[in-house]
């Protein structure tokens, strides 16, 4: 088989996958573990099996993949279909290279810029620099290590003893914060955790109660980290009181908008991020809420010498950067050295919709989540757990069961609504209670996908109360 047909037939089954997740009611493989071991030829051949055979391939790699842009897919906080940056992820592929300089990668570079530039010009940050991740978690770390840069402009040169040195973040902070604590040096015990309202927000005096406690601890306070749409709730800090308590105790702030960046699209929602402009540092996941595939996720720094000092690599990248005048490679503010092209997707969807379709895109999903919590609200079989913010609805079923049986309920419930395959929501737990939750990220949900939703959650509920099997 030729390389020009081959593809095009790769083309054919992917579009076909795509459309027909669209109406395909069973979005996941039934197959368990075992069994999927069994019966998929994973043994990597000693001699090669053509291109012919790579199609059986890829339809056995379809057939058992999650349907991730189904409009049942409400799971994690992401999904969704972009045909235009999914168009990027090919181009991206073909024209393979990596972002460190100009003359490699030359229009993705400028591309990369133009985004990065519009994206902090959304935040009103003024001159900024910033660079593409692979992920908020990562962009969560770089916003710590530009912080210790910040308070310990020695520490990327002679090293660092990270011992007194704590950073605040709330209680329902993501937990990259933990992992970046431990790789920045300074600890997961030096990462202190502010309690939170009612609401899941972050609790200013707390956060100053909690910064003196430190000082009187004999501690050196250097970091706040603010989260602008939390994993489970979808919480928005109160970012304006948090950046006047980080001013005053002269600490970097960052803030953490993987989920919740792109309400600064929408003139109705971008109060929730009121306040941003008063940051050193943010991170935007454009792999979330924007529907772009999985990775495109942006760390944006006022101060670009600080980002370029945290990722310099001294004199010994001499194969990479000279000095050649204009200061353009993106590789000087990046802790990778290959990257991918993440820049394309995103900026061939931007430009097919505008920030006016960004807009009513959000504006349309919180219409969505507004009738999904009204829907769970007037069912007295539900039970909203946690006021809403953005388009996570945190609910559990109650039906008739008694408090202390809830959380065995909705463990068994979320089991059965995964295996039933119609629906994928994830499972966390709010104040001790084992919930549902779901996001709206997808433009493809409508309505009678959320009644749909509503109704199998209610049907398994009722059958496991009446101690029935699965069907
Ligand atoms: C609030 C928040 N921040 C950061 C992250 C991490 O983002 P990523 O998965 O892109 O590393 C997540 C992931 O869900 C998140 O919910």
């Amino acid at each position: 088989m030729k390389a020009e047909g081959f593809l095009d037939e790769v083309l054919a089954r992917v579009k076909d996958f795509l459309e027909s997740s669209q109406t395909e009611t069973n979005i996941r493989t039934s197959k368990r573990l075992q069994s999927l071991q069994k019966t998929t030829d994973l043994k990597l051949p000693l001699e090669g099996r053509g291109l012919e055979a790579a199609l059986d391939d890829i339809e056995s790699v379809l057939r058992h993949s999650v349907r991730t842009t189904a409009p049942g897919f409400m799971n994690p906080l992401w999904g969704g279909l972009s045909v235009s940056a999914i168009a990027g992820e090919l181009v991206t592929a073909a024209t393979n290279t990596a972002m460190y300089t100009y003359e490699i990668a030359p229009i993705a570079t400028l591309i990369e810029s133009s985004i990065l530039k519009r994206m902090a010009e959304l935040a009103d940050f003024g001159t900024s620099q910033g660079t593409l991740t692979t992920g908020g978690s990562n962009g969560n770390m770089l916003g710590m290590l530009c912080a210790r840069q910040a308070k310990l402009p020695l520490s990327s040169h002679s090293g660092f003893d990270g011992q007194n040195m704590v950073a605040f973040v709330s209680e329902e902070s993501h937990y990259s914060f933990s992992i970046a604590s431990n790789v920045i040096g300074i600890g997961h015990s030096n990462l202190i955790k502010v309690r939170c309202n009612e609401h899941g927000q972050m609790l200013v005096e707390s956060l100053e109660e909690e910064i003196q406690r430190s000082l009187r601890n004999g501690q050196t306070p250097f970091a706040v980290l603010a989260t602008s749409g939390t994993t489970v709730r979808g919480s928005f800090d109160p970012l304006r009181e948090i950046a006047a308590v980080a001013h005053q105790y002269k600490l970097w702030m960052h803030v953490d908008a993987a989920w919740g960046g792109s309400c600064l699209f929408s003139p109705r929602y971008r109060s929730l991020m009121d306040g941003i402009e008063l940051a050193d540092s943010f991170c935007w996941d454009a792999h979330k809420m924007m529907g772009i595939p999985l990775i495109c996720s942006a760390f944006i720094v006022k101060d670009a010498e600080i980002l370029r000092t945290v990722c310099s690599t001294g004199a010994t990248a001499h194969y990479l950067y000279h000095d050649t005048g204009a200061d353009v490679d993106l590789g000087r503010y990046s802790l990778q050295c290959g990257r991918r092209n993440d820049a394309l997707k995103l900026w061939l969807a931007w430009r097919e919709i505008g920030d006016a379709g960004w807009a009513s895109m959000l504006d349309r999903f919180m219409e969505l989540a507004d009738y999904l919590e009204q829907q769970v609200r007037s069912n007295e079989s539900l039970e909203l757990v946690s006021s809403r913010m953005w388009t996570n609805v945190c609910f559990r079923y109650v039906g008739s069961s008694p408090e202390e049986e809830r959380n065995q309920l909705n463990a068994e419930l979320r089991e059965r609504l995964i295996r039933d395959g119609r629906f994928m929501v994830s499972r966390s737990t709010v104040d001790e209670n084992i919930i549902l939750r779901s996001v709206i990220a997808n433009r493809n949900i409508t309505e009678n996908t959320l009644d749909a939703f509503l109704d199998t959650v209610v049907a398994l509920g009722k059958d496991i109360e009446r101690g029935l099997p699965e069907q």
